[in-house]
């Protein structure tokens, strides 16, 4: 039954400065909360402060009356994903919510012993609920970092034991090889043929190693740029070079339409990257068809699209391809890590540009890079 209580009357008209409060008190003691604006309880606590109104108003509450609050689910989940919260800060919160009453309470309103109950019983559900939570959320986490790292290190292995294998069986044949030579019983030519493979290889474990130290340094924040003047078209050209043997042997053939005399002004390096990554997914998705590499000016920015007719991306993928190790996968599928896309967005945005694509499944992928000339 609802019923006068001066409590309930103190609390109800100084609902936004008990709030004021609580921020000021936790954002001094509570290190996690100082550059965590605003605090999540926030949110919620004029629906908490209602209920709690209402509460000790009513002469027949019973706490398991009142639903489960969903704010104290919120509040340990959110604290969860922190992670320079731990469980201790996240009680801490509450106990500080609760000074903060009994003190404004102190000096405006006596709190009997009915009153200081409730008070008690609404905080300490809620410590017991974001707790629960709290716990619940970092043992999914963690279950599922585990995961990961366990997808990675089986991923990563399986790439790194392919040319290892081969790599192994050349050097068997070439020491074979060497062995027939020296009687006379060997052409150099075979040798050098197996040599060449095993360049490849090392070439190979070379990009993978590289693409995992990119991709952890992108993370950490740890990659640097360097920025120069060159010439977009004399760029273009380089990447056609360093990447016409693996044109070949996916049997693409390429055609370009660059516009000449075009300066840019960024880390050609990691441009050169982003190109290379999307020309060799065009060559290796592509199905040996022929791939287009066409530029463009649009005002003070450069328009790349690299065009392939391979199997296409379908709509549900689009977005999903550009996140760490995710991969489309098919029968059949050409190997890689899937983070080719990732390192290429990364740059991109790094560049101050940005990457889409237009694909229909069975038709091919339309990759369209747009950078700024001067990043
Ligand atoms: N041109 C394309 N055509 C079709 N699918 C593509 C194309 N480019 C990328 N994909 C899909 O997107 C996924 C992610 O590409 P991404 O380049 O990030 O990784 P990857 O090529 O698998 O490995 P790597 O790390 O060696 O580049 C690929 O596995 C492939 O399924
Ligand atoms: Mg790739």
């Amino acid at each position: 039954m609802p019923g006068n209580n001066k409590v309930a009357d103190a609390i109800e008209t100084n609902v936004d400065s008990l709030i004021a409060a609580w921020v000021e008190c936790v954002q001094k003691n509570v290190p996690a909360s100082k550059d965590k604006s605003p605090l999540v309880l926030i949110n919620h606590l004029k629906d908490f402060f209602h209920t709690l109104i209402k509460a000790l108003r009513d002469q027949d509450f019973k706490l398991q009356n009142v639903a489960n609050f969903k704010l104290s689910e919120d509040h340990g989940k959110q604290r969860a994903g922190l992670t320079d919260y731990s469980i201790n800060q996240v009680i801490q919160e509450y106990h500080l919510l609760r000074t903060t009453i009994f003190d404004f309470l102190d000096e405006r309103a006596p709190v009997g012993r009915r009153e200081r109950n409730i008070i008690n019983e609404f905080i300490d559900d809620f410590i017991r609920t974001a707790s629960a939570t709290f716990s619940d959320e970092l043992r999914k986490r963690l279950t599922d970092a585990l995961k990961m790292r366990d997808d990675f290190i089986s991923t990563i292995s399986h790439e790194l034991k392919t040319p290892l294998t081969s790599m192994k069986l050349q050097t068997q044949i070439s020491k074979r090889n060497i062995v027939k030579r020296l009687q006379g019983a060997a052409p150099v030519e075979g040798i050098i043929r197996f040599i060449d493979q095993k360049e490849k290889g090392i070439n190979r474990l070379n990009h993978l190693v590289e693409d995992m130290l990119d991709s952890s340094r992108i993370n950490s924040g740890k990659l640097r740029l360097e920025k120069e003047d060159f010439v977009l078209s004399d760029a273009v050209q380089e990447v056609l070079a360093e990447m016409a043997p693996y044109l070949a042997e996916c049997r693409s053939t390429i055609h370009t339409d660059v516009p000449e005399g075009v300066h840019l002004y960024c880390d050609k390096f990691r441009f050169e990257q982003i190109l290379i990554n999307l020309l060799s997914n065009a060559a290796k998705y592509g199905a040996g068809g022929s791939i287009e590499l066409v530029a463009h000016l649009k005002k003070d920015e450069i328009v790349i699209e690299v065009q392939d007719h391979g199997r296409g991306i379908h709509k549900k993928d689009q977005e999903r391809i550009f996140q760490r190790f995710e991969r489309v996968n098919s029968p059949g599928e050409r190997n890689g890590l899937g983070l080719g896309l990732y390192i290429v967005r990364q740059l991109t945005n790094m560049l101050g540009g940005r990457i889409w694509l237009k694909s229909k499944v069975g038709k091919g992928s339309n990759f369209i890079l747009q950078l700024p000339l001067q990043s």
